[in-house]
């Protein structure tokens, strides 16, 4: 069996045989894992009405897998190595056999607390070790985790607890994040109002900082701990066993709950991340993503610790205490692998070059980008500056909902293409469709992105409405998994992501609804009616524009500036920082069809300085408000 794809040849045979012979290919992957009961069958599958089944009736449990198969040969090898926001605070490292331990203890905490297998446990969290440890311990018990990022408000918290009915909620004091403190338990307290489902939340003291605790329900993590043993069997799972729900927006409604299982989902982060890395023995591995996020599921939890590896965890942001941090943290632990966002990239180019030439950054082989399209420019220089010529960049493309990595460079075997993800992994099937839902074939075509047949890690289902799920990813073309992207693939077969061809926005990475942003601007008393767009920015990739129509008499124009920072104030209550909108324009109306549609077209061309070319403008019902709005637009400061 192939364990490495290790050149051009490999990667050839592997793809025409995941194609040709999946489940063959995909069982002597699963193979080299710890399988309580062996699978009946690879694969089950229906694209119509949506179903899907990896390794049928296997039974496992994934952190057996991550921690107790390694204790033999790597139990002191480094697991985890915590960088903490604070340069001057130490840094803690667990090895395998000691996240073992720790794993098993606080899993103990979870089953003294009455937690079930099946039962839905949220974490709040800052990106402290005690994260990733909750995480493995909620998968040791068979309980389901839904982590929810640390920016998002109380009301998004609550949202999302009450859609799983998650019985458990595990919080910290605060969280450390640059020169700011996020306080976290003071949110999760406001959220815990409107959740009746709530039993207990557990709470860390990260930072030691003074915080309510309500009695009978709030629990410290530390007095916790002592209660227990550090003795817990893995609790036997089946392959389709609910793993983790993670939300995520699109382009209608609210946040749905994308749900992973348990066999696929740690095949494919294994493989992928063992492949695409290029991961060896003695790497030390850093991704400088969030747990709150798939990309930290997948790349900073699960992936590594199947593999064996060392990975870096960093609580901080990459500007604090300077623009160095990241270059700093490289070269002290000689950081081989480096992965992290365009964003990032970007905010960092634009400090200069004086914080990257104090570094030797001499340890890095590989650097890896993803969450948003990477523009040639900050492609360069991450090349150039960061990998000096010499690394190869994995520019992967995937989605929460793929749960692995798709289409991706495999770091120095496939020749990388600037702002191309290039090919796709094994397993990966890509079409491009028309708009009619025909096949384009052949190069130099460009269409919307969709994947004709399964692989281990997708989506099984939004939890509590499967239904949705069906709508979303399978009913816009029929047969096929739709990612809601539009991609090229250029004249050598290579695929460049185009964006986002739905209403969705990608700010920083993070992905958001406009018809979300839109809802929460909706509730500000004095507005009517609003359409949010995303427009280019230098640094976050899209920027939050704003159309807001408001009450004529609750709107005198000396309260404008006030209303816009109340409607801004107003998302961050709603949603968090993370939708704040960057530019809010009061105009008199929205551009409308005569059917009542509104022309979203016109308005992101205006929100990207467009003021002409906005196409058939015909079935307007009042033209002069595009004129209208031309006059207000908002420049950049
Ligand atoms: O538009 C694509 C963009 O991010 C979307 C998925 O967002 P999310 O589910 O939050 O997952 C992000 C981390 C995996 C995609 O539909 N995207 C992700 N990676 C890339 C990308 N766009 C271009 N290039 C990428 N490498």
């Amino acid at each position: 069996m192939m364990s490495r794809i290790n050149n051009l040849e490999d990667y050839a045979v592997d793809y025409r045989k995941s194609v040709t012979e999946p489940e063959k290919f995909w069982a002597e992957q699963a193979e080299r894992f710890v399988w309580r009961k062996k699978w009946d069958k690879v694969l089950e599958h229906d694209f119509h009405d949506y179903n899907v089944e990896w390794f049928k009736n296997g039974k496992l449990n994934i952190t057996e897998n991550c921690l107790d198969r390694h204790l033999l040969n790597r139990s002191d090898k480094i697991a985890i190595h915590w960088v903490p926001n604070d340069p001057k605070e130490p840094d803690r490292t667990f090895t395998y056999r000691e996240l073992h331990e720790e794993v098993c203890r606080f899993a103990n905490v979870l089953k003294r607390n009455g937690v079930q297998k099946g039962e839905r446990v949220c974490l709040y969290m800052p990106m402290v070790p005690e994260l990733a440890i909750a995480v493995l311990a909620c998968a040791r018990i068979g309980a389901i985790h839904s982590v929810v990022f640390g920016g998002f408000s109380a009301n998004a918290l609550a949202d999302r607890i009450n859609d799983a009915d998650a019985r458990i909620l595990l919080t910290a004091d605060f969280g450390p994040r640059g020169s700011k403190k996020i306080a976290l338990k003071e949110v999760a307290d406001e959220a815990m109002e409107n959740t009746p489902s709530i039993r207990k939340a557990i709470v860390l003291q990260r930072t030691g900082d003074e915080v309510n605790m309500v009695e009978d329900r709030d629990l410290w993590w530390h007095d916790e701990l002592e209660r227990v043993d550090n003795e817990c069997a893995p609790e036997i799972m089946d392959s389709e066993d609910p793993l983790f729900i993670l939300y995520t927006s699109g382009s209608t409604g609210k946040p749905k709950g994308v749900v992973h299982t348990t066999g696929g989902y740690m095949v494919y982060t294994a493989y992928t991340f063992r492949n695409v890395f290029q991961y060896k023995e003695d790497d030390v591995y850093w991704c400088t993503a969030d747990i709150g996020w798939i990309t930290g599921h997948s790349y900073i939890v699960y992936g590594p610790l199947l593999e064996g590896a060392t990975s870096v965890m960093f609580e901080g942001v990459p500007t604090y205490p300077d623009a160095g941090r990241f270059w700093r943290v490289v070269d002290r632990l000689r950081v081989n692998i480096f992965y992290t966002a365009p964003t990032a990239i970007r905010a960092l180019m634009a400090q200069g070059q004086e914080y990257v030439e104090l570094y030797k950054l001499d340890s890095l082989k590989v650097l890896g980008t993803v969450g948003e399209p990477i523009n040639r420019e900050a492609w360069e220089w991450y090349h150039h500056h960061i990998g000096k010529g010499h690394c190869p960049i994995v520019d992967t493309w995937w989605q929460t909902e793929t749960g692995g990595i798709m289409i991706s460079p495999i770091a120095g075997v496939l020749p990388t293409k600037p702002t191309y993800a290039t090919l796709p992994l094994p397993g990966i099937q890509p079409v491009l469709l028309d708009n009619d839902g025909n096949e384009l074939h052949g190069n130099g075509v460009e269409g919307n992105l969709c994947i004709k047949f399964p692989w281990p890690s997708m989506l099984r289902t939004t939890w509590g409405d499967h239904e949705r799920c069906k709508n979303t990813y399978f009913s816009t073309f029929k047969g096929y998994y739709f990612t809601g992207d539009g991609c090229r693939r250029d004249e050598d077969g290579y695929y460049r992501i185009l964006g986002r061809v739905d209403d969705v926005i990608n700010v920083s990475g993070h992905r958001l609804g406009t018809a979300e942003v839109e809802n929460a601007i909706n509730m500000h008393e004095a507005v009517i009616e609003s359409a949010v767009v995303g427009y280019p920015h230098d640094i976050k990739g899209q920027g939050i524009y704003a159309y807001v129509v408001c009450d004529a008499d609750k709107l005198e124009i000396t309260t404008v500036p006030e209303i816009k920072d109340e409607i801004m104030d107003v998302v961050i209550d709603k949603i968090g920082k993370i939708a704040r909108p960057d530019k809010v324009q009061i105009v008199r109306g929205l551009p409308k069809t005569r059917s009542g549609k509104i022309m979203r077209r016109i308005l992101r061309k205006i929100a990207s300085g467009e003021t002409s070319n906005f196409g058939d403008t015909s079935t307007l019902l009042d033209p002069s408000i595009v004129d209208s709005i031309k006059i207000g637009v908002v420049k950049d400061e």
